[in-house]
């Protein structure tokens, strides 16, 4: 007699919970939970890389170009969020505002830190020659700046001045990012690559730190090694693959010229990818003034990023982009006052 009741009220039961509204429209979690749950989430795993070339003094346009480049906001405050910005060195010589633009830097780079960015700093031809004494390009107003030739000198101390201590925290000599691309003022050759980006920079700090500007083989630019080496010496150590043989990563421009023409510029290009285990070798160092272009041959495995930014090279203003895809490529961008191409 009971079992027809039963089955009423399991299928009344079953009818109240047909109806019930869904999970979707009535959360299970409460608010405050799902709040924090939201706030929980990892930040965006890769920013945008920005780089710029050559500034040479010149913090009006320093400050031109990244906003430009959107790291820099009108305060001149860092607005890149996650964002890295990579600078190809020569922020130093020919123009008046070499204080301002290094504490720029400076500052930006501790506001980047703190909003998750970050700032890399790579060593120019130009701030080796200032930290070596070599001071042919300094104007009147970048010493009044410092308060004289005395002032100066002890500033760019790399072990007791203000901006020394500064430069050589902050700076090396090549910077790979993200494991693809790979950042230096002049061209990186194959037989500095073949030694990989972390001895470099130990090498260049090393001779920094030593005070060896101008012997260290690292920084030279005449394809001397500076040792008294014979000619047949000369020739072996350059079979060898030896450093001392060929134009250090400040100064070489030998990508940039394609003074060996184009094919074997682009064979050079990819060894010194190959060696890195990279996808492109970007430079500053020869300014691109003619064009006020990114120079980007051998199918984008290399660009010259020194457009000519500061007034003393004709205030071209361009910042190169770089965007990590979903599937592991990326994709690189010219950034110009008019708009913003692929290259
Ligand atoms: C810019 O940074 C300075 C120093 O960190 C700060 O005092 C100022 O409020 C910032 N300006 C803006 C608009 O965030
Ligand atoms: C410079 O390079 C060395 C070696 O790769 C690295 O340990 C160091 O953290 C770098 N310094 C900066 C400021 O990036
Ligand atoms: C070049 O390499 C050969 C063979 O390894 C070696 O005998 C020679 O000493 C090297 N020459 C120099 C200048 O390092």
């Amino acid at each position: 007699m009971l079992r027809p009741i039963l089955i009423l009220a399991l299928m009344a039961l079953l009818i109240l919970y047909l109806r019930q509204p869904s999970s979707k429209s009535s959360p299970i979690l409460p608010k405050a939970v799902r709040t924090s749950i939201k706030h929980q989430q990892p930040p965006p795993k890769n920013g945008r890389t920005v780089a710029v070339g050559d500034l040479h003094s010149d913090l009006e346009q320093t400050l031109a170009v990244l906003r430009l480049a959107k790291v820099v906001d009108a305060d001149s405050n860092w607005s890149g969020g996650y964002d890295t910005l990579v600078q190809t060195g020569d922020i130093v010589d020919r123009g008046p505002d070499t204080i301002a633009v290094y504490n720029l830097f400076d500052k930006l780079r501790k506001q980047a830190k703190d909003a998750g960015g970050k700032v890399v700093n790579v060593y120019g031809n130009h701030e080796v020659m200032n930290l070596g004494g070599d001071l042919r390009y300094v104007t009147e107003e970048d010493y009044a700046s410092f308060g004289g030739r005395q002032k100066r000198k002890e500033a760019w101390d790399v072990k007791t001045g203000w901006l020394g201590k500064q430069i050589y925290d902050n700076f090396n000599i090549t910077h790979v990012q993200n494991g693809h691309t790979v950042f230096s003022h002049g061209d990186m050759e194959p037989e500095w690559a073949r030694l990989g980006a972390e001895t470099l920079n130990l090498l260049s700090r090393e001779a920094i730190w030593k005070g060896d500007f101008r012997n260290a083989p690292i920084f030279h630019g005449t394809g001397k090694c500076f040792l008294a080496l014979t000619k047949e010496k000369e020739r072996e150590e350059d079979e060898n693959g030896s450093i001392c043989m060929e134009f250090g990563p400040i100064w070489s421009r030998t990508h940039a010229t394609q003074e060996d023409g184009m094919e074997e510029t682009c064979k050079s290009v990819d060894a010194v990818k190959k060696a890195l285990g990279v996808n492109r070798l970007i430079s500053g160092h020869t300014p691109q003034y003619r064009t006020g272009k990114i120079l980007s041959i051998c199918n984008g495995g290399y660009m010259v990023i020194d457009v000519g930014i500061s007034k003393y090279y004709g205030g071209h203003l361009a910042a190169l982009e770089i965007i990590e895809n979903d599937d592991g490529t990326q994709s690189v961008y010219a950034l110009y006052p008019g708009g913003k191409r692929l290259v």
